[in-house]
């Protein structure tokens, strides 16, 4: 999603301007060219050779260096912008940009770009809580400028608040999302599953798998950078939500199963990757079961089937984790569970399956097409499975 995209780093007085750098870098990693401005405030705190050394491109303070590169075209970095962000942004620049003042280069580009603009607040929560403040930040939203955060934590000013800097994974997902906005997914309804859900057998104890999420979060950040308006419904587990994404978390399969019938309603399509369990202990125990030294037998009664259980018009997509007869078992899933799609997955091939960050799939469809995909980051998985689930919902419209 960033690679190759032009992306404008507007930095401006706050403390949290270190963060800012780290935020030029990880851009740069992912692939992105990083136009970054700091204000004469924000080169008090870090200096532009930073910004320099992090993005390998030449970094804008002066409108009125007749050396910068812009001295040509004052504009030219807002045209070229696919997307801004201003990060940290004072109270100041907010209220710049709310009265349309282009004196200095940060403000000056956020007023002539096209292209979608991003702020992150950074500030003492006084100065945030301000009417003046909201009253600015109503007023920008109000024109389709995208506030990101802030957070909540410890501030400056030694004080607890609202007024932190929001953290760069986060600001990252929000980039993600506004330069997908026009996707082939965009103005669909995407539900997907994601971790496995654990059964008691009494307070302490319960019977889980090692699904860990990531395979189901991969696809719905992938989702919500196409267009698509995502809930994720998890089971236990680490995983930090993703920005954009509305998240509902479960313990057991018959709480998934819930959770996902008041999702899918009236949704365009539903992903399952998650490892519901199968089984629920028959009679969990109120009391943690004590060791006798004899042996426990735990009686075990089937869940429900979730996905096969679900009615109402929309794409179904199921994965099938398999470990033996991998082809022959997921073909056997679609028909048992009505599905459009299955994604068969050999979960006993090396680097494939649980925990990991990169998967070996193969999709099958209702009708019998078979599409064998080589081991791929669980991310580009996530794009192959789409592609098929946005061809399918524009086929049923
Ligand atoms: O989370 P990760 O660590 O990234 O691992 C990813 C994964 C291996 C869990 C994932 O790629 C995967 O294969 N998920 C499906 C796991 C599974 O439950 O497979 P299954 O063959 O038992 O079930 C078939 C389909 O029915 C699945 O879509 C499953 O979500 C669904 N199901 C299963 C049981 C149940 N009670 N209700 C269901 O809807």
């Amino acid at each position: 999603m960033l690679r190759g995209k032009r992306i404008v780093l507007g930095v401006t007085g706050s403390i949290a301007c270190y963060k800012a750098a780290d935020l030029a870098s990880k851009l740069t990693q992912a692939g992105a060219d990083v136009d970054a401005i700091l204000t004469e405030s924000a080169a008090k705190f870090v200096t532009p050779l930073t910004f320099r050394s992090l993005t390998l491109r030449p970094v804008f303070t002066d409108m009125f260096d007749p050396n910068s590169p812009m001295a040509e075209e004052h504009v030219a970095l807002a045209r070229a912008a696919d997307a801004m962000i201003i990060a940290p942004a004072s109270a100041t620049t907010i209220a710049r940009l709310t009265h349309g003042m282009a004196d200095n280069m940060v403000a000056l580009t956020a007023l002539a770009t096209k292209a979608p603009l991003l702020v992150a607040p950074a500030m003492d929560s006084q100065m945030w809580g301000n009417d003046a403040t909201r009253a600015n930040v109503a007023s920008l939203r109000a024109r389709g400028v995208i506030f990101v955060g802030p957070a909540e934590g410890r501030l400056a000013s030694g004080t607890m608040g609202l007024g932190r800097l929001a953290d760069n994974d986060t600001l990252l997902g929000a980039l993600r999302q506004a330069l997908g906005a026009g996707g082939d997914l965009a103005g669909r309804r995407i539900v997907v599953s994601a971790g496995g859900t654990q059964e008691p057998i009494d307070p302490v104890r319960y019977i889980g798998n090692r699904s860990s999420g990531k395979m189901g979060f991969a696809i719905a950040e992938q989702a919500r950078d196409r267009g698509a308006k995502v809930t994720l419904v998890c089971g236990p587990g680490a995983l930090a939500t993703p920005y954009g994404i509305e998240r509902v978390d479960v313990g057991t399969t018959a709480e998934m199963a819930d959770a996902i019938g008041r999702a899918t309603e009236g949704c365009d399509a539903l992903i399952m990757a998650a490892a519901p369990a199968d089984f629920r202990a028959a009679n969990p125990a109120g009391q943690k079961i004590k060791r006798t030294g004899a042996d426990l037998n735990v009686e075990l009664t089937p869940n429900v089937d979730i996905i096969a259980g679900l009615r109402g018009g929309f794409v179904k997509v199921g994965f099938a984790a398999e470990t033996e007869s991998v082809l022959v078992n997921a073909h056997a899933k679609i028909a048992k569970k009505g599905l459009d799609m299955i994604v068969a997955n050999d979960v006993t091939a090396p680097q494939a399956g649980f925990s990991g960050d990169t998967n070996l799939v193969t999709l099958i469809d209702r009708a019998g097409e078979v599409e064998e995909l080589p081991l791929l980051t669980k991310h580009e998985v996530a794009d192959h499975i789409l592609d098929r689930v946005a061809r399918m919902i524009s086929a049923r419209r």
